[in-house]
């Protein structure tokens, strides 16, 4: 197989002619999804990892043509809710290429996910509490199960994405081995799974080997499975001088760290498939001076890109009406009432001036997808490129669809 592209997309990489066309086309604020880069990163995750099963997290970005394209490179569909295994059914992945991993799932969840499970018998489900196995079996689910380990090591980007030490998720490692004893003789059981949480990187894969380690030593003490799936979390450079992730290097450290096992491994990597595949292009509102700096008023929000007020991520910022300008101390800012609603502080960035248009770099993943209408601010459009040009697949939401779920109240659907 071939087709991998380079290690990294950069914000510098992308076209600012192009860019700056469909701001002016589409409008702003604006995410823009090059599907060609998704293509080239399920490209890059199958040549590393070539003896594994890969998945894609869903929950990075669940667009319909992000969700056709990674099924198109031959990667799976890994869903953390009903929503997202009806949206991977939807863009075509057939049953067997779906999992579904519950983390204190709704009933709501577990009833739809089982009647889906009913017309697609070749789904697993990863369940992460014996007390899910007991609500699987009151529905009728017989079928393909995983259990997730609680394996006792995170890692991650910064505290609330660390996952795996945390009790919320997975079933404390030293207990799997009796729960799947008894599971086996109602379920299929086909795999054990953990995920140690979101961001690993270069420098340090310590945690990602623990987590293996102990995925291979389960895997070995619980015996005849299909798989053994240690997640996802594969870190991509957010600032412009890291260095990406040698996934070689990972696939090395995972296969020693994981021996030999009888059980094929899997990962399920996120935001490694969509960062670098997208970009949020936002146009400048007002400048302001403010002592010892240029406050940078822009149309998008945390509404629209909450990974910085969230976890205080780092987006890269380019101001591609004016490259050549000097450069100034900025905030770039939102239009939110909230002091963390803030994209940048400190940033040095071409003078900009009012109707610049600016680039965000490393938007596709969890960008769109935890987009909100806090502040009554609807959402953005998507528009995503292709060999055969761009192409708006989602619209722009309106006042009108923000208002709607008041208007049609008297609509109630119970649950
Ligand atoms: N598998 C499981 C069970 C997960 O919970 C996650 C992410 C993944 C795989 C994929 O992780 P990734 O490869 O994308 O790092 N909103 C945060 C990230 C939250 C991730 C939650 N779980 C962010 O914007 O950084």
């Amino acid at each position: 197989m071939s087709g991998g592209g380079p290690a990294v997309r950069r914000l510098s990489d992308w076209d600012r002619e192009h860019l700056l066309s469909l701001a002016d086309e589409f409008g702003s604020p604006l995410y823009v999804t090059d599907l060609r880069r998704v293509r080239e990163n399920c490209h890059r995750l199958r040549e590393a990892f070539p003896e594994a099963h890969v998945s894609y997290a869903v929950k990075a970005h669940a667009g319909r043509a992000v969700l056709e394209t990674v099924r198109e490179a031959g990667v799976d569909a890994e869903c953390a809710s009903a929503g997202e295994v009806e949206r991977a059914l939807d863009a075509g992945f057939p049953g067997e290429r779906v999992r579904y991993t519950a983390v204190n799932p709704p009933d709501a969840d577990l009833d739809h996910v089982v009647s889906r499970w009913e017309s697609n018998p070749e789904m697993t489900v990863t369940v992460g509490a014996a007390d899910t196995i007991d609500r699987l079996r009151e529905r009728g689910f017989d079928g393909r199960l995983c259990l997730r380990a609680n394996p006792g090591v995170g890692a991650g980007h910064h505290e609330k994405v660390t996952t795996g030490g945390h009790a919320k998720f997975g079933i404390p490692i030293d207990r799997v081995p009796d729960i799947a004893a008894d599971a086996r003789d109602e379920f299929d059981l086909v795999g054990v799974h953990a995920h140690a949480g979101s961001g690993i990187s270069g420098d340090d894969l310590s945690a990602h080997r623990e987590l293996v380690r102990r995925m291979g030593d389960l895997a070995r003490e619980v015996g005849d499975l299909e798989f053994v799936d240690v997640g996802g979390g594969f870190g991509v450079p957010y600032r412009e001088d890291e260095p990406p992730l040698d996934l070689d290097a990972v696939a090395d450290a995972t296969r020693e760290a994981l021996g030999e096992v009888d059980a094929r491994l899997a990962i399920e990597p996120g935001r490694y498939v969509v960062a670098d595949a997208g970009v949020l292009l936002s146009r400048v509102n007002t400048v302001k001076e403010a002592p010892e700096t240029t406050v940078v008023g822009i149309d998008a929000g945390m509404t629209t890109l909450l990974r910085p007020a969230m976890y205080d991520a780092y987006h890269a910022i380019s101001n591609l009406s004016r490259p050549d300008a000097d450069p100034v101390s900025t905030i770039v800012a939102g239009p939110v009432c909230e002091t963390s609603d803030v994209f940048a502080d400190g940033r040095e960035l071409p003078e900009p001036e009012r109707g610049d248009c600016l680039a965000l770099g490393n938007a596709g993943a969890y960008g769109y997808e935890m987009a909100s209408t806090y502040n009554s601010r609807p959402r953005p459009p998507e528009v995503v490129l292709d060999a055969d040009g761009p192409r708006l697949a989602r619209r722009r939401e309106t006042l009108d669809d923000v208002t709607a779920l008041e208007r049609t109240a008297s609509e109630h659907i119970p649950n």
